[in-house]
């Protein structure tokens, strides 16, 4: 029988400590510092995946901006204004390693689009970033995210690498 997947903020009284995605700075930030960034600094906030009551995963949202010079598309960037651009900023996102491949994290995935596409038409947004994971990178350019232009160049070894989803692209995809 199919499990229904809830998705929905993080809620204060929430347990997080049972919570383990394999990736202990993940794990960390969403036990000690996701209640603190959304509910006391509001930096950010965090939408849960719920199966049967208990958290299976979390993805963590955040406005942002980039610089026009590192939208990935020539067209594009040449109708964007030489300023910073509103974008929605995946922050973090973890899956837990009993809930892996069951589609959850392309579930927090679809949530986050959903939210960008909202943000467009309620505060303006040219699409996602994230920086991925180096074990993450084949997960995000599957379901659609490329390089940002320019900044790979200087990054070293292992370091996260900054991606892109361009709202026109989340909006039509929504849209099939
Ligand atoms: C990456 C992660 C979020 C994927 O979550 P998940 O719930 O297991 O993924 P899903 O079941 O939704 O998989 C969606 C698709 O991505 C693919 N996929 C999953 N993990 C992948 C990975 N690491 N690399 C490439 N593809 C991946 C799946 O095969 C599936 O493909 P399909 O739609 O063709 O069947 C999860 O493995 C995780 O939490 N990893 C550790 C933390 C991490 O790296 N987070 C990202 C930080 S940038």
């Amino acid at each position: 029988m199919a499990r229904t997947i809830e998705i929905r903020p993080l809620a204060k009284d929430d347990d997080r400590s049972r919570f383990s995605c394999g990736q202990p700075d993940l794990d960390r930030f969403f036990e000690h510092y996701a209640g603190q960034n959304q509910f006391t600094l509001r930096l950010a906030v965090t939408y849960v995946a719920v199966i049967e009551g208990g958290i299976v995963g979390f993805a963590t949202v955040a406005a942002s901006s980039i610089e026009r010079a590192h939208v990935p598309s020539p067209r594009l960037r040449k109708r964007l204004p030489a300023y910073p651009l509103p974008v929605l900023r995946l922050a973090r996102l973890g899956v837990d390693t009993r809930a892996r491949g069951l589609g959850i994290g392309k579930a927090l995935l679809r949530y986050t689009l959903a939210l960008a596409v909202e943000q467009r038409d309620r505060t303006g947004g040219v699409g996602v970033v994230t920086d991925a994971k180096v074990g993450a990178v084949s997960f995000y350019r599957g379901l659609g995210f490329v390089p940002l232009e320019g900044v790979r160049e200087g990054l070293l070894h292992g370091e996260p690498t900054p991606l892109f989803l361009p709202i026109d692209t989340i909006a039509s995809a929504s849209q099939r």
